[in-house]
């Protein structure tokens, strides 16, 4: 297959790396709003870039890979499924919420597949838990607790454009709190900390944050994301069930030490960001998005997903700025 990737930067360089790697795809052609950037990524690789990102909609690439910065993400997306190109995108599908609501109209009303970069969904050990919750055999499952955990805080120059730590940091959370457990969320409380320097307050932001969710069948999940966890980058999930339990990122890698007496693990060594945590995810998405680009599967993660997951972090940094208790109902949607 012929695939065209926007986006030569840290994601998209990363992308452009697997995608060549791949036995699928036959032709990868680069293109960044930085030409300079993308050239360098694509000699790099022996693959091609071409001069400019319009470039990339040539009627003989087959599928397109969105991994722009995210103002890029919404045009790109509307040229592709005006011109029939099936598209990956990164997370989040657009900039606003405004935005994702439009998009997912104008998909959802065309025949052009769309697959948006969740790729905690190719995780095997996110997968393993939604398997174990759909087979019951977790009896009655009532509590998520799931983590996000950043080694340390980004530039500060960068703060003030992440749309805030439940945006940034916990919307890959609530996407796998809907995908494990099948369930939509109803209501959202959050609290937040700005212990750490101060460039977080001065942004408007904090540095630690929790948010509660409950779940339409009553199920309650704790979302807790911090831009401080030294000891290394710690992305985990554990699912509570009446008759067993289960963990995901529970492994040797573990940013994490015990108290106890005589507890050898985790043996280490930790992650160090999401790249190295998620290397084998992001490989099975993008194995999978060439799959869905010819015709083999629906899309495994669409805009209606990518629009409830922003509708869930949209909730709790209202809940976390007003103080009180979001319903979903008051998030806009469709
Ligand atoms: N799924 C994940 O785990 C994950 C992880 C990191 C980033 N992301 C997402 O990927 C996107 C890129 O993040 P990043 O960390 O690589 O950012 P980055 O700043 O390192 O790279 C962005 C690149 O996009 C280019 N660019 C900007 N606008 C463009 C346009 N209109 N057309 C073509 N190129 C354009 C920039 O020149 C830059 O090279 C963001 O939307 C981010 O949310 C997802």
């Amino acid at each position: 297959m012929r695939i065209a990737l926007a986006g030569a930067g840290r994601i998209g360089a990363f992308h452009a790396r697997t995608l060549a790697s791949l036995g699928g795809v036959g032709e990868l052609l680069l293109a960044d709003v930085d030409a300079d950037r993308a050239a360098r990524v694509a000699a790099d690789l022996g693959v091609a870039a071409v001069p400019t990102v319009e470039g990339l909609l040539d009627p003989r690439v087959d599928a397109l890979v969105v991994a722009t910065s995210t103002p890029g993400h919404a045009p790109l997306v509307r040229a592709a499924v005006a011109a029939g190109l099936p598209v990956f995108v990164e997370k989040p599908l657009a900039a606003t919420l405004s935005e994702t609501v439009e998009l997912v109209r104008l998909v959802e009303g065309a025949d052009v597949p769309v697959h948006v970069g969740f790729q905690r969904r190719f995780d095997t050990g996110y997968r393993r838990a939604r398997a174990a919750v759909a087979s019951g055999e977790l009896g009655l499952v009532h509590t998520l607790r799931a983590t996000t955990s950043d080694r340390r805080p980004p530039h500060p120059e960068y703060l003030p454009t992440s749309g805030g730590i439940f945006r940034d940091c916990s919307v890959h959370d609530a996407d796998v709190v809907r995908f494990v457990t099948g369930r939509e969320v109803l209501t959202v409380q959050a609290v937040g900390g700005t212990k750490g320097e101060p460039f977080f307050a001065a942004a408007g932001d904090v540095a630690s944050a929790a948010a509660l969710l409950t779940l339409d069948d009553g199920t309650i999940a704790v979302l807790t994301t911090t831009r401080y966890s030294g000891q290394g980058h710690d992305v985990r999930l554990e699912v509570v069930g009446s008759e067993a339990s289960v963990a995901v990122g529970l492994d040797d890698s573990l940013a994490l030490r015990s108290l106890e007496d005589g507890v050898t693990f985790p043996a280490g060594p930790v992650h160090e960001a999401f790249m190295d945590r998620f290397e084998a995810a992001y490989r099975a998405e993008l194995t999978a998005f060439l799959d869905v680009a010819r015709g083999g599967t629906p899309s495994p993660c669409t805009v209606r997903d990518a629009l409830e997951a922003s509708r869930v972090v949209e909730a709790a940094s209202l809940a976390l700025a007003e103080g009180r208790t979001v319903h979903l109902s008051e998030i806009p949607t469709t």
